[in-house]
């Protein structure tokens, strides 16, 4: 039996958590607002636009429209600078293997990201040819924890949404992947992920032959 397999990027797939974390904390700064690795929790799976109105809504600050654009711009800007040391040694350890295992099974593969940056970022890492199909932040409207995005790579799969399984990083993610009716798996902190339907610290903690425990797995 087959089911879909959607990842999410940033976070999962590479470790580019951290670059968004530095680029928006710069940002923040720059208009005199500080957030915590707590409050960066609430940013991780969020849009661009998303993202820079919960910082000003923290720091209690308004901009006007051209200098929010302005301010998205900038980030996206020094984030990419970031994104370009990039090399294939940035895959987080086990994903690599993962993604190969499932493309040897057969299974169907979807990118689910809200990034709109993932297309050139997975071709800097060489495993664009991995995925049956890729859906990221210039083919939604409605960003996690929407469903959308997820609903949107399962129909491109041709999977029903109960029979696919997401791995997300993010608490807006999880929440996305519950939302669709899909099989949600945490990819950090139990603490941060709990509303996940399982958690690991990284794809090589994860219990040998935990595909074939994936594809036998139902939503709860
Ligand atoms: C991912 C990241 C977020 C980021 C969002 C948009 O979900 O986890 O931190 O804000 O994508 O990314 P972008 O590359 O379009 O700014
Ligand atoms: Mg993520």
């Amino acid at each position: 039996h087959k089911k879909g397999f959607i990842f999410d990027l940033d976070g999962v797939i590479v470790d580019t958590a951290k670059f968004h974390f530095v680029a928006w904390q710069r940002l923040a700064k720059s208009i005199g607002i500080d957030f915590n690795h707590e409050q960066n929790e609430q940013l991780k799976g969020v849009s661009r636009v998303n993202s820079l109105k919960k910082i000003l809504a923290w720091g209690n600050a308004t901009l006007s429209e051209e200098e929010f654009n302005s301010k998205m711009a900038q980030k996206n800007e020094e984030y990419l600078a970031l994104v370009d040391t990039l090399t294939t040694d940035d895959i987080l350890p086990g994903v690599h293997d993962f993604l190969l295992e499932l493309r040897e099974m057969g299974q169907p593969i979807a990118l689910g990201s809200a990034s709109k940056n993932a297309r050139p970022i997975l071709k800097k890492l060489g495993i664009s040819d991995l995925f049956d199909t890729i859906v990221d932040g210039t083919n939604v409207t409605k960003a996690k924890p929407d469903p959308e995005v997820f609903t949107t790579a399962a129909d491109q799969l041709g999977v029903a949404h109960k029979y696919c399984v997401v791995f997300e990083d993010s608490i807006a993610g999880v929440q996305a992947a519950n939302a669709a009716g899909m099989i949600s798996i945490g990819l950090g902190e139990q603490d941060v992920l709990h509303e996940a339907d399982s958690v690991y610290s990284s794809f090589t903690e994860m219990p040998e032959n935990y595909i074939t425990e994936l594809l036998m797995k139902k939503k709860k």
